[in-house]
C-alpha cells in the first residue's frame, strides 16, 4: 500500500511518516511538502534507518505522488498559538486546505483512495474535503479525537499506575475544547473504571481536563505535537491497510447517529479498507449525548460561517 502525507516536511507528518516506518505495514511512503528540501532531509533521515527496520520505498515527492496513493494523509497546515483554539486557525486554514484540494484534483488520485485529514480545524476541514473532492463520503475520514482518545488513556494510566493498553475510554465529538470523554463505558482491563482502586471523581476531573488542555500544552513547551499525532495517524493507517474494521473515534459524515447529522465529527467508527464501513450507536448518560449534539452544532455553525 502507497501513502502519500501532504505536509510530509513538517512535524506531524514527518513524525507520521516515521511512525508508519516503524509500523512495517504500507509498502510505500511518500512524502510531500511545498518545503521541497525540507521534504527531501525527511525522506533522506527516514530512508538512512531503513536498513533496521523495513524493506519500504521512502520517497520526497510533488502533490504528483497523490495520483496513485492508496492513502493520502494531509497534515499541512498552520498551527495554533497556545491561547488559539482550533476553530480560530479557520480563517487562516480554510484558503491553504482548499488549494491543496485543488492541486489534489488537478492531478487525480485512484477512485478507492482513502483521503485522511489531520488539519485543523480537522472536523471542518473533512467536512470541506468531503464536499469539495467528490470522493464518496466514506473515503474521507478526520483524526478526529484518536489524539485526544490516546491522550486521556495514556494520562489516566499513568495517574493510575496501570498499562496504558489496558484503559478502555474513548472520546466522541470535536477535536477541540467540546470534545465529550464517554466515562460511562469506561474500563480498565475490562473492570469498570468506577469501582476499579485509586479512582475518584476528582481524579477523573483532573485527566479530563488536563487532555482538553494538551494540544495547548504541548505546543507551548514544544511548539506543537509530533510523537502522538504521529502514532494515531499511523494506527488509523494500519486499520485501513490491514482491512482491520477496527472501531475507531475517526472524524466522519454523520447522517443520523446522536442525533448528528451533515457534519463530520468523531463517533466510534468502523474503519478498513474503504474507510468508514459502519458506525456503532450505543446508549450514553444523558449528559453525555447533550454534550455530544452541542459539540455537532459548534461545528454546523463553523460550516455554516465559513464553507
Ligand atoms: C493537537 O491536539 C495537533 O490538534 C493536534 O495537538
Amino acid at each position: 500500500m502507497k501513502v502519500s502525507i501532504i505536509g510530509g516536511g513538517g512535524l506531524v507528518g514527518s513524525c507520521a511518516g516515521f511512525a508508519l516506518q516503524a509500523g512495517k505495514i504500507v509498502r510505500e511512503i511518500a512524502l510531500v511538502d511545498v518545503n521541497q528540501d525540507l521534504c527531501e532531509g525527511q525522506a533522506l533521515d527516514l530512508l538512512h534507518g531503513a536498513s533496521l527496520l523495513s524493506d519500504q520505498k521512502i520517497t520526497a515527492n510533488g502533490t504528483e505522488a497523490v495520483k496513485d496513493s492508496d492513502v493520502i494523509v494531509i497534515t499541512a497546515g498552520l498551527r495554533r498559538k497556545p491561547d488559539e483554539s482550533r476553530l480560530d486557525l479557520i480563517n487562516r486554514n480554510v484558503t491553504l486546505f482548499r488549494s491543496i484540494l485543488a492541486d489534489m484534483k488537478q492531478h487525480g488520485f485512484r477512485k478507492d483512495a482513502i483521503v485522511f485529514v489531520v488539519s485543523n480545524p480537522v472536523d471542518v476541514l473533512t467536512y470541506l474535503a468531503i464536499k469539495e473532492l467528490g470522493l464518496p463520503p466514506c473515503q474521507v475520514i478526520g483524526l478526529g479525537t484518536v489524539l485526544d482518545t490516546t491522550r486521556l488513556r495514556s494520562m489516566l494510566a499513568q495517574r493510575l499506575d496501570v498499562p496504558p493498553t489496558q484503559v478502555q475510554v474513548t472520546i466522541f465529538g470535536e477535536h477541540g475544547d467540546s470534545m465529550v470523554p464517554i466515562w460511562s463505558n469506561a474500563q480498565i482491563a475490562g473492570l469498570p473504571l468506577e469501582k476499579f482502586p485509586g479512582v475518584t471523581s476528582n481524579l477523573i476531573a483532573e485527566v479530563e481536563k488536563k487532555t482538553r488542555g494538551s494540544g495547548a500544552e504541548v505546543i507551548k513547551k514544544k511548539g506543537g505535537a509530533g510523537f502522538a499525532v504521529g502514532v494515531s495517524i499511523a494506527d488509523v493507517v494500519h486499520a485501513i491497510a490491514l482491512d482491520q474494521k477496527r472501531i475507531l473515534p475517526v472524524s466522519a459524515l454523520q447522517s443520523g447517529a446522536y442525533g448528528l447529522r451533515d457534519v463530520a465529527i468523531s463517533v466510534p467508527t468502523i474503519v478498513g479498507r474503504k474507510g468508514v464501513e459502519g458506525l456503532i450507536e450505543i446508549d450514553l448518560w444523558p449528559k453525555e449525548k447533550i454534550a455530544l449534539q452541542k459539540s455537532g452544532q459548534v461545528l454546523r455553525e463553523t460550516i455554516e460561517k465559513v464553507l
